[in-house]
Parts: C-alpha cells; structure tokens; sequence
C-alpha cells in the first residue's frame, strides 16, 4: 500500500470564505483533520475558521504544539505529533494539518512536515497557500500592501527598535507581525517620527472582533492582543 499524503491547509487569517477552492476539496476529501491545540488543549484558532467545512464523520487530531520559544520543548512536541501522525500516513491515509493563515509564514506546518519527512522519507507533501495576515489586513484597512516599486519588508517579531530603524532604512512599506509585546515601545518610536499617522493596526483581522485603526494617533494607551499586525509607510504615498 502507498503512503498517504500530508496536507498543509492554509486556513486563511480569519474569515472562513477566505479558504480557497482546493483548501476546501482536499478538507472535504480527506478522513483526519489535524490542528494545533489552543493552550487550554481545544482546537485552536485554525480550526475554528475551517470549522463550517468540515463534516461530522471526519476525525479531528488536536496537536499540542505550544507557543513558546525554547527550542528544545518546541522540537518535542514537533517530535510528538509527527509520531501520532505517521502511522496514518504510513498506512495510506491523507492527513490534512490546517494552519491559521498561510501555512508558508512562519507557521508550524513546515516544522512538522519536516519531522514527519524524517520518519517516512518518501512522504508525499503538499502545501495549498491561502490568505495570509499582512494581505487580510491591508484588505481591510481598503488599501493595496504595495504598489508600483514599493519595497516590502515583513519582520516576524521586533526584538530591537534598530531593526525596524534598518527596515525603514531599506523598505517603503514595513509589516510589524507579533507586534504586541512591543506595541508601546513602537508607538513612542513612531511617535518621535511624528509618523503616526503613517502606520495602521489591525487587530483581528477577517474576524468577527476585528478592530482597524488606520492611524496610531491617540493610541499610545493602547495594548493590541496577540493577533494583531502594524503596517507602516515609512514614506507617506502621494
Ligand atoms: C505565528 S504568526 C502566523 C502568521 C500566519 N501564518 C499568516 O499567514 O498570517 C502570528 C502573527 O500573525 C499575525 N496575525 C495572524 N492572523 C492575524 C489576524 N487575523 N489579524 C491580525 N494579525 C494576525 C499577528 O501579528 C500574529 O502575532
């Protein structure tokens, strides 16, 4: 019997017509669903958008893959799930790993797909790509990410503002991901810029709790949840 095939879905940045056509036959296709476990050890996020789709007699598979930053816990648990998916996947079954956004930004979808390829060397992989957070934002802010020449620079996390200082040094338009923990430190620095109203927040985006701020004036108070991105025109658009 042959493998089966690992799938990377890409579940969209929240609203759950943003999944694409192929997203949606392959879940409709396949028996197994896995998804990252929220940190209380439900479905997570992912999950929740590609709920609508999915139908009673498929089998959900949880994954505890948490969030945190040591990499030796984070290569356990990518360790772990692989080894609960790759009996299935051995025996033929297509298992379909849904990831919330694109499963090709900084997603787990390739940590895992690596480790299940370390097991089963000939597994078949595939990613399908879907809508991404920075793209999902700009839609809802009304406004293209980047145009014409416009230099694009995605940073995953700031951990210095001098990074953000070199990405303006480089880029026309700049996304801040994992912007909260540093949100207050970013507003003071855009704010000595006087670039506040350069730089927009959206929170939640394509989801029913999404809040845009197209502008940070007035918001030096303001503490964004996790799932929130900043986009900055380091240069105002004519
Ligand atoms: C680990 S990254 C996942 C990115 C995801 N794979 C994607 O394609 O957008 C998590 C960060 O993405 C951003 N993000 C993801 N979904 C978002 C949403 N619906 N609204 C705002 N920001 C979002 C936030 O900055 C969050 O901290």
């Amino acid at each position: 019997m042959g493998l089966g095939t690992f799938w990377g879905i890409s579940a969209g940045a929240g609203d759950p017509e943003w999944l694409t056509l192929k997203a949606a036959r392959i879940l409709g296709a396949v028996r197994w669903v896995a998804c990252p476990q929220n940190a209380i050890g439900q479905p997570g996020l992912a999950y929740q958008i590609v709920r609508p789709w999915l139908r009673p007699e498929q089998t959900l598979l949880p994954l505890h893959l948490p969030f945190v930053t040591q990499v030796e816990l984070l290569q356990a648990a990518w360790q772990a799930a692989a080894e609960q998916l790759a009996p299935l996947l051995e025996r033929g079954e297509d298992v379909a790993f849904v990831c919330e956004g694109d499963v090709g930004l900084y997603s787990t979808f390739a940590y895992l797909a690596q480790a299940l390829q370390q097991r089963i060397p000939d597994l078949p992989i595939q990613a399908i790509p879907g809508v991404c957070s920075p793209l999902a934002a700009a839609a809802a802010l009304g406004s293209p990410l980047a145009l014409g020449s416009e230099k694009l620079a995605i940073l995953p996390a700031l951990f210095a503002l001098a990074e953000l200082e070199a990405a303006c040094a480089w880029a026309d338009v700049v996304v801040l991901m994992k912007v909260a923990p540093v949100y207050p430190q970013v507003w003071q620095w855009l704010a000595a810029r006087g670039w506040l109203q350069q730089a927009s927040l959206v929170v939640w985006a394509g989801w029913p709790q999404q809040v845009l701020f197209p502008t940070l004036e007035g918001l030096a108070d303001y503490r964004p949840p996790y799932f929130s991105l900043l986009i900055l025109r380091c240069e105002p658009r004519n």
